[in-house]
């Protein structure tokens, strides 16, 4: 039933696919393994950049993963965000002792291998034949089957109704090229789409699926204090769930007094934070925090926010 499209799907990948991309080329389960985790909320063009080789050469191998210790781990993730992420890749690699299962379905008992990701690190290393669920290919189904209403469940018996299973590397990987590059959010480029001529969503593609009514971020305010001594700094290390496992300076919502230093503002995915930074020299309660100089700092995995922070010492300092 869907020979044309499967048919042109490949052709249009073929012709138009990003075919160099690193996790492309290998047939390395930790490594597509790797680019799939980085890539579920990172754009390829930053992952590509600052952070799968990166990490690649001070991880070799799954086995050095399960083996390192998780600060490590952060380290080499700073700055990429998400870092349940990265607490997940070590925790996973621990349960599994360095060696990755062989199927989708033994792949998703593992720490943050959802549904998608295990499908697709079986279709790209093993050639599974599973079809992936990811963003790109929701917005493709949506509009192809012209479905307003977001619902999971139907939109992966969608996702197998489609799915080529004779090319299950193939048509994933152009599913995810094609939601990128062409049946984009915006301005879908349906002219130039080899589903064009059985997708029923064409005439009307920003109609699926329905438009989210925009939510408003909440702006959380708080004040951050860098607890100066010699020139040394006030550090704790976080253990509740957001940002579980950097360092940061305090941070409380409460009034404080210092001397006042400027603002920053840092974007996450559910709110805003809006900081204002002070300057003191005593500590409400000294056991509550370790203390390093600014080049012991660097060494720590610190979230943006915090490298925010450290900004205002490089200059008071
Ligand atoms: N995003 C998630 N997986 C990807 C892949 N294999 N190639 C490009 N972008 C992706």
């Amino acid at each position: 039933m869907y020979e044309e499209a499967h048919q042109s799907l490949l052709i249009w990948y073929h012709q138009n696919g990003r075919h160099d991309l690193p996790w492309r080329t290998t047939d390395n389960p930790y490594h597509i393994y790797l680019s799939e985790i980085m890539l579920q909320q990172t754009q390829v063009k930053t992952v590509l950049e600052r952070y799968y080789f990166q990490f690649l050469e001070k991880f070799p191998t799954y086995k050095d993963v399960a083996q390192s210790d998780i600060d490590d781990i952060l380290k080499a993730w700073e700055g990429l965000g998400y870092y349940t992420r990265a607490r997940n890749l070590h925790n996973a690699a621990r349960q599994c002792n360095g060696k990755l299962p062989t199927t989708a379905h033994d792949l998703m008992q593992l720490s943050g291998i959802g549904r998608s990701t295990a499908h697709a690190i079986a279709a790209f290393a093993y050639r599974e034949p599973l079809p992936i669920l990811d963003a790109n290919v929701k917005r493709i189904l949506h509009r192809y089957f012209a479905l307003s209403e977001r619902n999971e469940k139907k939109l992966w018996e969608y996702a197998y109704q489609l799915f080529d299973s004779t090319h299950p590397f193939e048509y994933n990987q152009a599913m995810m090229d094609l939601g990128s590059l062409v049946c984009t959010h915006k301005q879908p480029l349906c002219d130039n789409c080899p589903l064009e001529n059985s997708c029923q969503g064409k005439s009307t593609p920003l109609l699926y699926p329905e438009p989210k009514t925009k939510q408003t971020k909440p702006i959380r305010y708080r004040s951050i204090i860098i607890y100066q001594r010699d020139k040394q700094y006030a550090l704790t290390q976080r253990t509740n769930r957001f940002l579980s496992g950097l360092w940061g300076f305090y941070e409380t919502s409460e009034n404080v007094t210092g001397d006042f230093l400027g603002s920053i503002t840092q974007h996450y995915s559910h709110f805003t934070l809006d900081a204002k930074v002070y300057l003191s020299s005593d500590p409400f309660e000294d056991e509550f925090f370790d203390w390093f100089s600014l080049e012991e700092i660097t060494t720590l995995s610190l979230s943006r926010a915090d490298y925010k922070v450290v900004e205002f010492i490089t200059k008071i300092s």
